[in-house]
């Protein structure tokens, strides 16, 4: 599937998914802002990219701030000339039980994921408006965020509020034929190894060993290089019609998230009260109350 020509911005990828998203893009024939906080890796996925005979340059600022994003989409109109793809992937774990959780974890985990989505894709949007052509922005969501997970508060409502921009946005961005698509990825990376019982997994995919059926399917987790492929399609003119979806992807395991929606409701003349509730609560409305948590980590 070819990206030739198409110009892309990717945050957070000079590690993990981010890289391996950056060097699925610029193999497909897209130019690509290798965005991190990091310079040294930021230079080296560049590097690679352009070592393979592709177009990258680096941009190294933190995602969060207005003044980041706006750079970002400066640097792809300098280099390239143009956007036409804005992936927000840059991330960070701040995990600690809701009451042990410091206003700093809490916001600077809010910083770089939400605030981050809000104002990368803000600004390429305001660029692919005044260019025209339509364009793409990926947001990516997370398990923890469609289901909650322990230790998770600002992790999971920061992942929450990001598909809920790609609902939003796939409605305000519609008219300028720009796609809005949030990635549930699954991958063992770096990020993972602080969640508790994936340091072994993380420690047997550094040393090379291929992945456990059971790992690639029913935990549907791989490796970063596995999910790059949805990117790439997303990107693609095949998925013109595709937005406003969560999309997972990990190991061998590609789905489609549900959006929140009523399940079970139940109507009384006049309106309810508190005694009325109770009354048919575990018969009607709360008779099959939903799960949450991620299973294959329990609670
Ligand atoms: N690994 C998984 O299974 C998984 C699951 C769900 C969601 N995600 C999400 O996928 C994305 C990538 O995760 P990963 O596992 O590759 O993580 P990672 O830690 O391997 O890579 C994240 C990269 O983002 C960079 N970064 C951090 N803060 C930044 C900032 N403010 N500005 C620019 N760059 C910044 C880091 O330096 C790092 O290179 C994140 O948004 C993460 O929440 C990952």
């Amino acid at each position: 599937m070819r990206l030739d020509g198409k110009v892309a911005v990717v945050t957070g990828s000079g590690r993990g998914i981010g890289r391996a998203y950056a060097m699925a893009l610029a193999a497909a024939g897209c130019a690509v802002v290798v965005n991190d906080v990091d310079a040294d890796v930021a230079q080296t996925t560049v590097d690679e990219i352009t070592g393979a005979g592709a177009r990258a340059v680096a941009e190294v600022c933190a995602v969060g701030s207005s003044e980041a994003a706006d750079r970002l989409v400066a640097r792809a109109v300098e280099a390239f000339e143009r956007i036409d793809i804005m992936c927000t992937n840059a991330g960070i774990l701040r995990d600690r039980v809701l009451w042990n959780m410091t206003d700093e974890e809490f916001d600077s985990v809010i910083e770089t994921h939400l605030r981050g989505t809000f104002t990368c894709a803000r600004a390429a949007v305001r660029r692919m408006r005044e260019q025209g052509g339509g364009g793409r922005v990926i947001v990516v969501s997370s398990i923890a965020g469609q289901r909650g997970n322990f230790g998770q508060t600002n992790y999971s409502a920061a992942k929450a509020g990001i598909a809920a921009f790609a609902r939003t946005w796939a409605m305000e961005c519609a008219k300028h034929s720009i796609t809005v698509n949030a990635i549930v990825p699954n991958a063992i990376t770096r990020m993972i190894s602080t969640i508790p019982g994936m340091a072994p997994l993380v420690e047997a995919a550094e040393r090379g060993e291929p992945l456990p059926t059971m790992v690639r399917q029913q935990m549907g987790m791989g490796t970063a290089e596995d999910v790059a492929p949805l990117l790439v399609f997303l990107c693609s003119d095949a998925a013109a019609e595709v937005t406003g979806q969560c999309i997972g992807l990990g190991g061998d395991k590609l789905s489609l998230w549900a959006h929140p929606r009523e399940i079970s409701v139940a109507y009384r003349d006049g309106g309810w009260t508190a005694d009325a509730i109770e009354a048919v609560w575990s018969s009607s409305v709360g008779a099959q109350p939903e799960t949450y948590g991620i299973p294959f980590l329990g609670k």
